[in-house]
């Protein structure tokens, strides 16, 4: 399996996947949520990376630009979203290699934080613990009954319990239908 930066040649074999993985009422709204965002100014810098089998892409994983509201300007940061796995290529540790490698190039990038709203059982085996808590808020307050799921993981472990405030996100994700985990 190579983990390798998609191109706009994948886009549509992105976007199927995106469909495949996420089932048929939350894929097309992801799938329009990843087109737009590839093509979001705001959403720069950005990491999409795709895993691909024997030319088949069986995974993919964007990161976005975020901000901290109040935060000094030099502070960078990112948002995971979205991961998806083929189904029939689940558990097979691809998940993993894409947001290792995701990880490993935005701390090359030297971004400072990484958040994401997604499975509070998955993420933490990668350092992200819940941000909330940690007076990071998401862009749009997310039901108390999921606040786990908002979670950040601080690439640049200095600054770990020094920054708090609101994340900004791209203007794409800017959107509460996105926010409501
Ligand atoms: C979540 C997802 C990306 C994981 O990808 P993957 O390639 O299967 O993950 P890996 O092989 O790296 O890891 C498998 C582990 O993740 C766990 N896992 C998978 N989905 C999970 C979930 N929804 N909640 C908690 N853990 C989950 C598995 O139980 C397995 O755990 P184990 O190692 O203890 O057995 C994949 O299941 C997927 O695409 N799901 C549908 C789309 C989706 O929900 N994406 C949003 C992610 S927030």
């Amino acid at each position: 399996m190579e983990i390798r930066a998609s191109s706009d040649s994948d886009l549509t074999r992105i976007s199927d996947l995106e469909t495949t993985s996420f089932g048929p009422s939350e894929g097309p709204i992801i799938t329009v949520l990843v087109n737009k965002l590839l093509d979001d100014p705001t959403a720069q810098p950005r990491i999409s990376l795709a895993a691909c089998e024997i030319e088949r892409l069986t995974g993919h994983i964007l990161f976005t630009n975020a901000k901290i509201e109040g935060a000094p300007q030099e502070i960078s940061a990112s948002i995971l979203a979205p991961l998806a796995v083929l189904p029939e290529r689940q558990r097979a540790g691809i998940g993993k290699r894409l947001v290792t490698q995701g990880l490993k190039r935005l701390a090359e990038e030297h971004t400072d934080l990484v958040f994401v709203l997604g499975h509070p059982g998955y993420y933490p085996r990668f350092g992200f613990s819940p941000a909330g808590s940690q007076g990071l808020e998401a862009p749009y307050p997310i039901p108390r009954k999921n606040a786990d799921a908002w979670m950040v993981l601080f690439l640049n472990s200095k600054l770990a319990g020094k920054i708090q405030g609101r994340v900004l996100c791209s203007n794409v994700l800017a959107q509460p239908e996105y926010w409501r985990e």
